[in-house]
């Protein structure tokens, strides 16, 4: 526990404005003895300490700042049958399609004469279908993988991405609820429904993929040393089915 109250220390650092950077280059020699499961065990020590969820939240950052690129470290390790591989290519692919949305959403305010079959809003209703997929991967998250960490000391983090997953769930939904409606609103009505939900949607699904790519699925690569724990999520994962990646195209 020394190691991982010494890390809540750094952390405290970190929070209160210090360069992470400078911080880092200080800490380097417990940062390089440091194990992934340390970080759940100094999320575990701050909570205790009274740190609300949201704290947590901010805090997720300062791990990710301290501690560099989790993620590359992470997909250079992993074969490719593995079930976190398929997570983080889905977490890839959810990457692109924000950026889809984020440009959609500028055409979408620049067009003139909005209608149903303008290309502007043919795409946004494409990049919606697929966005749309991302209830089928968080709720294999929340099913098969967030119930396994619940034995660890990172259910804090799980509690903190689960919450998220029920957010992101309903802003997703409702760009699809307002596309699907589109001849039921004013065009100038929708451009603004449509800009409010995608700033929403896309730094918070942003954010959220950070965070899983960079300290939930790390730790849980750590602290899941059973080979069987893994196997049996990637079946219970194929059975429940891949994410709709081949969304009908809206052209077609
Ligand atoms: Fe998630
Ligand atoms: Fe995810």
């Amino acid at each position: 526990m020394e190691k991982a109250r010494k890390l809540a220390d750094i952390l405290g650092r970190v929070r209160d404005g210090e360069d992470p950077t400078k911080v880092r280059s200080q800490s380097r020699q417990l940062l390089a003895t440091l194990r992934l499961s340390d970080i759940s065990k100094a999320q575990k020590y701050l909570l205790g300490t009274g740190m609300s969820l949201n704290e947590l939240r901010m805090l997720v950052y300062a791990f990710a700042s301290i501690l560099g690129d989790q993620f590359a470290l992470l997909r250079a390790n992993l074969p490719a049958n593995h079930p976190v591989r398929l997570i983080l290519a889905e977490h890839e692919m959810f990457d692109c399609f924000l950026a889809d949305l984020a440009e959609a959403n500028v055409e979408i305010q620049d067009a003139e004469n909005l209608t149903e079959l303008s290309s502007e809003f043919r795409r946004l209703e494409h990049v919606a279908a697929h966005l749309q997929s991302i209830d089928v991967h968080d709720q294999r998250e929340d099913d098969l993988i967030f119930p396994v960490l619940e034995k660890y000391p990172c259910r804090s983090i799980c509690i903190v991405l689960q919450k998220a997953h029920w957010r992101i769930k309903n802003m997703v939904g409702n760009l699809t609820t307002a596309v699907n409606n589109f001849k039921h609103f004013e065009p100038e009505q929708f451009k603004i429904q449509v800009n409010a939900l995608s700033c929403a949607i896309v730094p918070i699904v942003r954010e959220h993929i950070f965070q899983e790519d960079n300290i939930l699925y790390p730790i849980a690569l750590d602290v899941v040393q059973d080979e069987k724990v893994w196997r049996r999520i990637k079946q219970l994962g194929e059975e429940m089915g891949y994410c709709a990646f081949d969304a009908q195209p809206c052209c077609t």
